[in-house]
């Protein structure tokens, strides 16, 4: 069931979403080479508790995995090829040159947020800036299109058809989702699909779409036995970003914007 979020919940969402937002300005300010994805991880957790609110993503359990150990961490910090779910190390060093996704999610009063931005350290190759720029184009593409009256797929296919235009690839075996009172609610949000297809978007329905764009031909991220990171097929780099919105009339309303870029 996709529930509709009254305009109480949604108030609730804007301030975990504000939190979260905050812990990826802050990990942008931070981030440098030589750092490792556990020096991140430790500040956000930090930044999220300060707020009042806590991690979502630590001691997660996916339902009907139960190879897979609880979620350890508060940031997922995904390196180069790894598409997702990079779990934080002291082991894992930032290097110029590297393209690193942090995706945070927050929970505070009974509802979560959670959104994602891929930085480039230093000087990145300008084939892997373009990765990182389209695929935040497919984010905003999307989001455009998450408005009371369209189908779900009108999402996905906005994404897809921005990512191919440039030569990328879609990953297809992760997607976005619904978010509230779970961090992972229904529908599904794929980054993929066929426009006009798909449930019809009513107002207040809270997503949580998250393009994820690889580079090379890779159309699924893999992931070792009882091990969280999933790497693109082919070795090849991969991005991502997420925000959290609330469908609304003329334009969704983005939950987890930087106060500094509002409006
Ligand atoms: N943004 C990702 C998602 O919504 C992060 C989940 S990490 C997990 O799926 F640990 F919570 F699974
Ligand atoms: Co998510």
């Amino acid at each position: 069931m996709i529930t509709i979020k009254s305009e109480r919940e949604i108030e609730l969402m804007r301030a975990s979403g504000a939190i979260v937002a905050a812990v990826l300005d802050m990990i942008g300010e931070k981030i440098r080479d030589g750092m490792t994805t556990l020096e991140l991880d430790t500040m956000a957790e930090e930044c999220i508790r300060d707020h009042g609110a806590v991690p979502s993503f630590l001691h997660y359990r996916p339902k009907g995995e139960p190879d897979v150990p609880p979620y350890p961490a508060t940031l997922c910090v995904s390196l180069n090829e790894e598409v997702v779910h990079g779990v934080p190390s002291s082991k894992k060093i930032i290097r110029e040159g590297d393209i690193v996704s942090v995706d945070c999610g927050a929970f505070k009063e009974g509802y979560h947020g959670d959104a994602a931005r891929t930085y480039m350290i230093g000087d990145v190759p300008s084939e892997v800036m373009k990765l990182v720029a389209v695929t935040r184009e497919c984010l905003e593409r999307g989001i455009a299109q998450a408005v009371a009256g369209n189908r779900l797929h009108d999402i996905s296919a906005a994404v897809e058809e921005h990512a191919r235009a440039h030569g990328f690839s879609v990953i297809e075996n992760m997607v976005g989702h619904g978010i509230g009172s779970e961090l992972h609610e229904e529908p599904p949000v794929p980054n993929y699909g066929r426009r006009k297809t798909g449930v019809r978007l009513r107002e207040g329905m809270a997503l949580a779409i998250e393009p994820m764009i690889a580079m090379g031909r890779s159309r699924n991220a893999v992931a070792r036995n009882g091990e969280w990171v999933a790497v693109t097929e082919d070795g090849k780099p991969s991005a991502h970003f997420e925000h959290t919105i609330i469908v609304r009339k003329d334009r969704a309303e983005i939950m987890t914007l930087s106060p500094a870029s509002a409006g």
